[in-house]
C-alpha cells in the first residue's frame, strides 16, 4: 500500500476516537488534512477544533469546522497529529512541518494523544530524521554550540519562520537511545522554545493506516 493511501486510512480511522459534543485538538501535515476532511462529516456533532497551526486553521475553517481558543475551551479530551517518527515506545519525533511548538501545548493539554502515521514512520531508534528544534532567532548559535558539544549536526531551516516568529534547527547524526532524558537536557539550552521529541507526553495510541499499534 503506497504512503499516501497508508495516510489516508490513518486520517479516516481516528475518527473513532471522536466523540459527540467533543473539541477535539488538531495537528498539522498531509496525514492530519485526511483526519480534517473527515471530521467535516462529524461537523454537526462536534463543538468544534483548536488547531496547531495556520495551515490546519485554514483548512477547519473552509470545512465549517469553528476553530476555538485553548484559552476558552480548557482541556481536551483527544488530540490527533501525525509525526515523523515513532518508536515502540510511542515516542516521537514531530516538527517536519515546523508547526511542532503549538502541536506540543495541545498535545500537553489533551487526555488522549491519537498519533496516525504510515509505516514508513515506524522506526526501532529515533534519529535518523533529522531532531527540529524551535529557537528564539538571536540563540541560534548559542543552540548549535550547546548541540555540537552533545554530538549532534545542527543545520538552520533556512528561510523557514515559524508560526511563532521563530527559526528551526534540524538536528542530524543522532541515535536518540534515551529520548526523555533528551528531551529534558535540551529543554534546559536557554533560546529553544521546543524540542520537537514528544517523549516526556509520548502518543496514547499510534494508528500506522488502519491498524493499532
Ligand atoms: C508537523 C508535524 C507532522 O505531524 C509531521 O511532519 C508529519 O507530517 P505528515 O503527516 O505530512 O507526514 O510534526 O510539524
Amino acid at each position: 500500500m503506497s504512503n499516501a493511501n497508508e495516510k489516508r486510512l490513518a486520517g479516516e480511522s481516528a475518527i473513532r476516537y471522536v466523540e459527540d459534543g467533543a473539541i477535539v485538538g488538531v495537528g498539522t501535515g498531509s496525514t492530519v488534512a485526511f483526519f480534517i476532511d473527515a471530521l467535516a462529516d462529524l461537523r454537526d456533532r462536534i463543538q468544534g477544533a483548536v488547531s496547531s497551526s495556520e495551515q490546519s486553521t485554514t483548512q477547519l475553517k473552509k470545512l465549517g469546522i469553528p476553530v476555538l481558543d485553548l484559552n476558552a475551551t480548557g482541556p481536551l479530551s483527544l488530540y490527533v497529529d501525525g509525526a515523523d517518527e515513532c518508536d515502540p515506545h510511542k515516542h516521537l519525533i514531530k516538527g517536519g512541518g515546523a508547526a511542532l511548538t503549538r502541536e506540543k501545548i495541545v498535545a500537553a493539554a489533551s487526555d488522549k494523544f491519537v498519533c496516525i502515521i504510515d509505516s514508513s514512520k515506524r522506526v526501532d531508534l529515533l534519529g535518523k530524521f533529522p531532531l527540529p528544534i524551535e529557537v528564539i532567532p538571536m540563540a541560534r548559535s548559542l543552540v548549535g554550540r550547546e548541540i555540537v558539544k552533545r554530538g549532534g549536526n545542527p543545520v538552520w531551516r533556512d528561510g523557514v519562520v515559524t508560526d511563532n516568529g521563530n527559526w528551526i534547527i534540524d538536528v542530524h547524526g543522532w541515535q536518540i537511545v534515551d529520548p526523555v532524558a533528551l528531551e529534558k537536557d535540551l529543554n534546559q539550552i536557554p533560546g529553544i522554545v521546543t524540542v520537537g521529541l514528544f517523549a516526556q507526553r509520548a502518543a496514547d495510541v499510534v494508528l500506522i493506516g488502519d491498524r493499532e499499534m
